[in-house]
């Protein structure tokens, strides 16, 4: 049997004419993690850190990176903790140059948020495994009124959805009564973390602060057991 010296790395394929190092299947079985191309490429049209306003990000070229990627759990597993004694985790995953949060949800089976205001940011949300229902409700005029659902729409595997306080509120559920659902969203800029954000009755339409400063787990590692409202 013919062996290799470990010094000694086999010579390329006579077929593939790129250097080695490129990302080539013949060179590279295993091509770069696309979820953390996604991230990076999110964190490039967010750009470097400047005092971000909501006002100066192209939300399409975000809807548009978040749709492009195909999910793959193995790619975003050490994200994803679940915790079936909580309605949803939250895991944070990257900070986008200090323009935006990036977390992973993880969903517990027929389990769902509040309704919830977005902060005057902008929230991308793309599912990455189960379904999502989202249940939207018009921003009300008058305080302490009951809550007017405009729309409810189911969000499979892959698709993508957008929120912001100029289209409403929202609440976010599992509706799988057996299985975890997982998603990733964007927040940018990253009000909610840093002035938290509202959480409303649907009955009475009245609000609530809610501080958003804790994960359940960041970078992968699972952070704390402190009570997540919202
Ligand atoms: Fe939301």
């Amino acid at each position: 049997m013919a062996l290799t010296h470990p010094l000694n790395p086999p010579e390329l394929p006579s077929h593939c004419t790129l250097p080695p190092g490129s990302h080539c299947s013949k060179h590279n079985p295993h091509p770069p993690n696309s979820f953390q191309s996604l991230i990076s490429t999110i964190t490039d049209i967010l750009g470097p850190s400047s005092g971000l306003d909501s006002t100066d990000i192209d939300v399409n070229d975000l809807k548009s990176a978040m749709r492009s990627y195909q999910s793959h759990e193995a790619e975003w597993a050490e994200y994803a903790h679940k915790d079936l004694s909580r309605n949803y985790t939250r895991n944070f995953v990257d900070r986008g140059n200090g323009n935006a949060n990036m977390l992973i949800l993880v969903w517990t089976p027929g389990k769902g948020s509040l309704v919830h205001d977005h902060a005057n940011a902008h929230c991308i949300m793309k599912v990455l495994k189960g379904k999502l229902k989202e249940t939207l409700y018009e921003m009300p005029s008058v305080p302490d009124t009951p809550l007017t659902v405009t729309r409810s729409t189911v969000y499979n595997s892959d698709e993508v959805t957008y929120i912001s306080d100029d289209i409403g509120l929202h609440k976010i559920e599992n509706p799988d009564p057996e299985n975890i659902a997982v998603s990733l969203h964007i927040y940018t800029p990253p009000w909610a973390e840093q002035h938290g954000c509202y959480c409303f009755s649907e009955k009475t339409g009245k609000k609530t602060k809610v501080q958003m400063k804790n994960y359940y787990s960041v970078n992968g590692l699972i952070e704390s057991k402190k009570p997540q409202s919202c």
